[in-house]
């Protein structure tokens, strides 16, 4: 279980910083469109796409971890500065997993480009918000299946 649990944390750990990146790599793309009026092709697309998938592999990274703990009956964020973080990590890592999904598809179904480029954007920002407010910042930085 503690071997299990190392690497499903290590990956959990990695993964959110391409959340991070890949969050900014897509406002990147969308900001300067929204004003630009050019036309949304599929390497604006790209980035909306990876940013949803990564969202949605720390959601499945969280459920298991989440689950693994759980069945052991072990403590979740054991020592965190208030004593309702788990939820409020859990409550917004759900609620981003689903601002990023609708970003995507509100952004692949806007009428015009300018609305692709909008909606990406603000979608984008919700969600890239809610993950800065639900990381757990006092923990490693960088997690190299050790634990600690
Ligand atoms: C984009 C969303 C999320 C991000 C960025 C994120 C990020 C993190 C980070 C950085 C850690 C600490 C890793 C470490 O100590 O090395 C962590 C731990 C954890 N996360 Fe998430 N998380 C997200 C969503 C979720 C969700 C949705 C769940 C549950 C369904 C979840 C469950 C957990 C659990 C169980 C732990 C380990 C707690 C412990 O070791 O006591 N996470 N998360």
């Amino acid at each position: 279980m503690a071997t299990v649990y190392l690497i499903l944390l290590t990956l959990h750990n990695i993964n959110r910083w391409l959340v991070l990146a890949t969050g900014v790599w897509t406002l990147i793309r969308t900001v300067p469109g929204v004003r630009s009026g050019r036309a949304f092709t599929p390497q604006d697309r790209r980035p909306v796409v990876a940013f949803t998938g990564t969202v949605h592999l720390q959601l499945i990274l969280g459920l298991l971890l989440y689950g693994l703990l759980g069945s052991q009956g072990a403590p979740v964020f054991a020592g965190a500065p208030n004593a309702g973080f788990q939820w409020q990590h859990l409550g917004l890592g759900l609620l981003a997993a689903v601002t990023a999904t609708v970003g995507s598809a509100l952004s692949r179904r806007a009428a015009s480009d300018r609305g692709k480029f909008r909606v990406a954007t603000t979608w984008t920002a919700i969600t890239l918000l809610l993950v800065l407010l639900l990381i757990p910042w006092w923990r490693p930085l960088l997690r190299l299946f050790t634990g600690g």
